[in-house]
């Protein structure tokens, strides 16, 4: 395992602003050779799980969007009308912000700053859904976050969340670990140019983020219903899809 710290809950936040913003050039290429390149066709999946579970045109609000490349997919959907895309990264928002440039000229897509644990520019139950890509496992309070999403959906709205997961069988789970914690942050210093805590950050903060089932259950105490998920790869990574009631 890497011999990488974690902050703090008091420092994790400003830690993971300040390195995303440090490494938002590189991240995109990292992405594609950490995954093998997989985690475009995840991403696609995310997106039709969005389309399956919501009717009409539909709000989105894609959070923690990074470089914006859940957004992207989203904005092409026929079924979204709006898209909101936030994060907490200024450097990471830059890179969606060129990407969108297009759809945000339109009025079709906003891309701004944004906190996932304190959504204040977004209404009550104004959303049908919100995605987010392998940003929860970087928040520094998850019940916080997901409240805060439970908060802004619509009744019947939809939260779909990819991140790591854990894999179950112990001879694949011992080469996927040599893999993420071994291959994975040598992706990120070939791209950096040298050793970068960050990239060993990235697969040490999936230690300290819940499995399947414990994602499942949080979603749940946070009111979410009919919680359900997709492995990838051996459950290397994973898609949830949760719904809020259809009560008001
Ligand atoms: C690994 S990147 C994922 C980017 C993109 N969603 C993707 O799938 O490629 C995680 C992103 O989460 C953002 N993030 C982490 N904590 C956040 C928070 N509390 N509020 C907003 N964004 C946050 C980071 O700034 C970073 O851009």
């Amino acid at each position: 395992m890497a011999a990488f710290q974690m902050p703090s809950s008091d420092t994790k936040a400003d830690f993971v602003r300040e390195n995303f913003n440090k490494i938002a050039s590189k991240y995109d290429r990292f992405n594609d050779w950490s995954s093998l390149f997989m985690h475009k066709s995840w991403k696609n999946r995310l997106v039709k799980e969005i389309e399956k579970e919501t009717t009409g045109q539909i709000k989105v609000l894609d959070l923690c969007c990074g470089t914006g490349d859940i957004s992207v997919l989203l904005e092409r959907s026929p079924r979204v009308g709006s898209l909101l895309s936030l994060d907490f990264s200024e450097q990471m928002l830059e890179v969606a912000k060129n990407r969108l440039e297009g759809p945000r000229a339109k009025g079709r897509a906003t891309v701004e700053w944004g906190d996932a644990t304190n959504l204040s520019q977004v209404k009550n139950q104004s959303l049908d859904a919100v995605s987010i890509g392998f940003g929860l496992r970087n928040v520094n309070h998850l019940d916080k976050a997901i409240s805060e999403i439970y908060r802004v959906l619509k009744p019947g709205g939809v939260f779909v969340n990819l991140d790591v997961g854990k894999v179950k069988n112990p001879f694949i789970k011992a080469f996927a670990d040599f893999y993420f914690f071994k291959i994975v942050p040598l992706f990120g210093y070939i791209l950096w140019g040298g050793k970068n805590e960050m990239f060993d950050y990235l697969p040490v903060s999936s230690l300290y983020y819940p499995d399947q089932e414990g994602l499942k259950a949080q979603l749940e105490k946070n009111g979410f219903e009919s919680v359900r998920y997709k492995n990838f790869v051996f459950g290397n990574s994973v898609l949830h899809i949760a719904k809020k009631p259809n009560r008001p």
